[in-house]
């Protein structure tokens, strides 16, 4: 029987009740409907809308149907129409009339506004600490290979040297930037649509700071219409978890490419990587991969979001059921990505020596060679041209920056002297780039200590 029977004369079409129900994506938000509910209850006693005695009732009966469906003496029947009706449901059977009094002042509407809200709070706590576990890991490792020289690259190519440490720095900066939008979101999403009703609140003389304060929100929502029909948070939410998705997704983009044999400049456990069916030599990073791949699905949902949200007038339709299965859908790829990908760079072997010998090839330390002329008091566009010189004539030589003779350099360039070699060591220049920000050992690791200090 439908909560709406009374106004209907025939059971609606099964294809059409099945269309329309959300029981089996709203069913995971059972817990807060139920916390939700007692708060609404007892706010109804506290304010003499309902008898105390009844308000305990309620509250008793939802715990019961809780602990009941926490330790699965009850489950959710699947033909019900959503959570809500579900839980109404179950009560009434347990309670009867006082059962029925638990909806009064409330519509379903600001009750899956309130619902979602407190279900994503929950999510987005869980998320920070996977965010957190995973910046952890990338500081352990960039502590181990704080002097582990390797080639920065700028459009692939080998650029200038750098350390694996200061690399992968790189995505803790990203990281703390998406633990802050999700701090963002918090904020916002933070407020109670409780007690908005349907859309335009209620005649009863209920009192909403009783409910926000049992559930713990910020603030109240000021305006009926908006309380029951915003879901900008779901959309910011889906708009932080894309960005941490582009960030895992970059991050995996590099993760294969070193595991190939063409870097070779780290090897994934055996645990976190998976082989082929036919060519037995192969051992792929499918993990990196999927990551890579599954950042499309949370930018679908996003988009979803966005799209379903568009057109719709005020305040409450039912697209908004909608809403769901897209922020859960993101929330639940990006918890699965973290929990299999923080492992993986735990895990992840690291071979410095073959970061060491690319950086050994490709020029690298040019800039610094023609630094070291400017330093002796030629124009960089000079220094620029010298070294320039060099470096055609080490291809053609077959030679590098470090094995080419001081003659040669004289040659082209009298102000050269013994000195360079040292110049041009990449260890070197690694340690001279001392500047805040940059790869030396010193600030790779005063960065390892900023970054643990802020998620601690
Ligand atoms: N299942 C609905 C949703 O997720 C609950 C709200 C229903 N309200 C209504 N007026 N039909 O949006």
């Amino acid at each position: 029987m439908k909560l709406w029977a009374g106004r209907f004369s025939k059971e609606v079409d099964k294809k059409t009740n099945d269309f329309n129900s959300s029981i089996s994506f709203d069913s995971r938000m059972y817990k807060e409907d139920i916390e939700g509910s007692i708060a609404h209850a007892t706010m109804l006693g506290e304010c003499g809308i309902i008898d105390k005695s009844e308000a305990d009732l309620i509250c008793n009966g939802l715990k019961q149907v809780l602990d009941d469906l926490n330790n699965g003496k009850l489950a959710i029947d699947m033909n019900s129409e959503d959570i809500h009706t579900f839980i109404e449901g179950e009560l009434t059977a347990r309670l009867g009339d006082t059962g029925k009094r638990l909806h009064t002042a409330r519509s379903r509407n600001d009750q899956v506004a309130v619902d979602l809200r407190l279900n994503l709070r929950k999510e987005l706590k869980e998320l920070k600490l996977l965010v957190k576990e995973l910046i952890t890991v990338i500081c352990n490792q960039a502590e181990k290979y704080c002097d582990a020289v390797m080639p920065g690259y700028t459009h692939l190519q080998r650029a200038q040297p750098i350390t694996f440490g200061h690399h992968i720095m790189a995505y803790s900066e990203m990281l703390l930037r998406d633990l802050g939008r999700l701090d963002d979101t918090y904020k916002r999403m933070n407020e109670m649509p409780l007690g908005c009703g349907a859309l335009a609140t209620t005649t009863y003389p209920i009192d909403r700071t009783i409910t926000g304060r049992l559930l713990e929100f910020d603030r109240i929502a000021s305006n009926s219409l908006d309380g029951v029909s915003d879901r900008d948070y779901c959309i910011e939410l889906a708009n932080a978890l894309s960005l941490i998705m582009v960030h895992l997704s970059r991050f995996s983009e590099e993760i294969i490419m070193w595991c190939s044999w063409e870097f070779k400049f780290v090897e994934l456990d055996d645990a976190f990587s998976t082989g082929s069916s036919i060519m037995p030599q192969k051992k792929n990073p499918d993990i990196a991969e999927l990551v890579r791949g599954k950042s499309g699905r949370v930018f679908g949902d996003l988009m979803t979001l966005l799209t379903v949200m568009k057109g719709i007038p005020l305040a409450y339709n039912k697209d908004m059921q909608e809403d769901k299965e897209a922020i859960f859908d993101a929330v639940d790829t990006v918890k699965m990505c973290l929990t299999t990908f923080t492992p993986m760079i735990e895990t992840m072997k690291v071979i410095p020596e073959n970061m060491r010998n690319a950086a050994a090839k490709g020029f690298i330390n040019a800039t610094d060679c023609a630094d070291y002329l400017v330093k002796k008091g030629l124009p960089f566009r000079d220094a620029y041209k010298a070294t320039g010189t060099l470096v055609a004539l080490c291809i053609k030589k077959g030679l590098t920056l470090e094995t080419l003779p001081i003659e040669e350099y004289k040659a082209v360039c009298e102000i050269f002297d013994e000195g360079v070699y040292d110049a041009i060591s990449l260890e070197k220049c690694v340690e001279d780039r001392a500047v805040y920000g940059g790869p030396s050992k010193k600030n790779v690791l005063s960065q390892v200590e900023r970054v643990r200090n802020y998620i601690k």
